[in-house]
């Protein structure tokens, strides 16, 4: 087993889409690309990813349809750890060696203690924002933590954080994306490329499903692209590919 990379989709701003993207990209990871992968849900007290586990858990309890289809995936779930942050970088470092990517879900606030230790833990960060103005300052302000207390610290492990647009609407606003990257590119927070576009399909329990891959129709909502850019930043040598192609047209095949 390689070094272990831990990352995080986080924020200082809540319902954001953390939890979503936390796990979309692990199940990504973990059914489409192979990798081994374990969640720490360290969002106390709403646990949602935990919650989400737990409720995925009942399903197939409940739904012989879905435990048969489950069986047929020849693929275990990936652990879901819940604790408090104070706890979460014991539980990181154990983990160390035993899988190749560990997503976790912090609490979008800084007035938690551990908080700092534990971001230094992370290789990268991956900041969902939306296309509004109290998102974009908590972008700002949260970057600017990252920049002054966690990257080049005694004991940081942190490369580098990236902000990305989350429920992206096509039919608006589009100059006022571009200026806003243009801004966060003079303060030095560079912005993915792939946008997730905003969508009624989260809605569905599918979107957040933390034990099957999602559905090959909805990675079409940006989400190979996402997937495929957060690999080649994780494994600038060898990334392993969840997905390949994100067009509203195309149907990938590799998935
Ligand atoms: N691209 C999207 N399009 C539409 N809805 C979305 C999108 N991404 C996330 N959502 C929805 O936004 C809501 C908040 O998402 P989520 O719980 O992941 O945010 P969060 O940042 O983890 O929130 P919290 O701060 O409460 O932990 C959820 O209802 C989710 O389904
Ligand atoms: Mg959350």
């Amino acid at each position: 087993m390689s070094t272990t990379k831990y990352i995080s989709i986080s924020s200082q701003k809540g319902g954001v889409g953390k939890t979503t993207v936390n796990i979309l990209a692990a199940s990504a990871f973990h059914f489409l690309a192979n990798q081994k992968v374990a969640v720490i849900d360290c969002d106390y007290p709403q646990h949602s990813l935990e919650g989400l586990r737990n409720e995925d858990l009942t399903l197939l309890q409940e739904n012989e349809q879905r435990a048969a289809d489950f069986e047929a995936l020849g693929r275990q779930a990936y652990p879901v750890v819940a604790c408090e942050v104070k706890d979460a970088l014991d539980i990181a470092q154990q983990m160390q060696g035993q899988f190749d990517l560990v997503f976790i879900d912090t609490p979008g606030t800084i007035n938690v203690p551990g908080i700092i230790e534990l971001w230094k833990k992370m290789d990268y960060i991956f900041i969902p924002v939306e296309a509004d103005k109290v998102s974009i300052s908590a972008t700002l302000t949260y970057a600017s933590v990252l920049q002054q207390f966690i990257i080049g610290q005694p004991g940081s492990r942190l490369k580098q954080y990236y902000a990305f647009w989350n429920k992206h609407n096509k039919s608006e606003k589009q100059d006022f994306y571009a200026r806003t990257e243009a801004v966060f590119a003079t303060q030095g927070i560079p912005f993915l490329q792939s946008r997730l576009e905003q969508s009624v399909n989260y809605k569905k329990d599918t979107m957040r499903s933390t034990m099957f891959p999602l559905a090959k129709e909805y990675m079409r909502l940006g989400i190979s692209n996402l997937i495929e850019e957060m690999a080649h930043i994780i494994f600038p040598d060898s990334a392993p590919s969840p997905a390949t192609e994100d067009t509203a047209s195309t149907t990938n095949e590799a998935l």
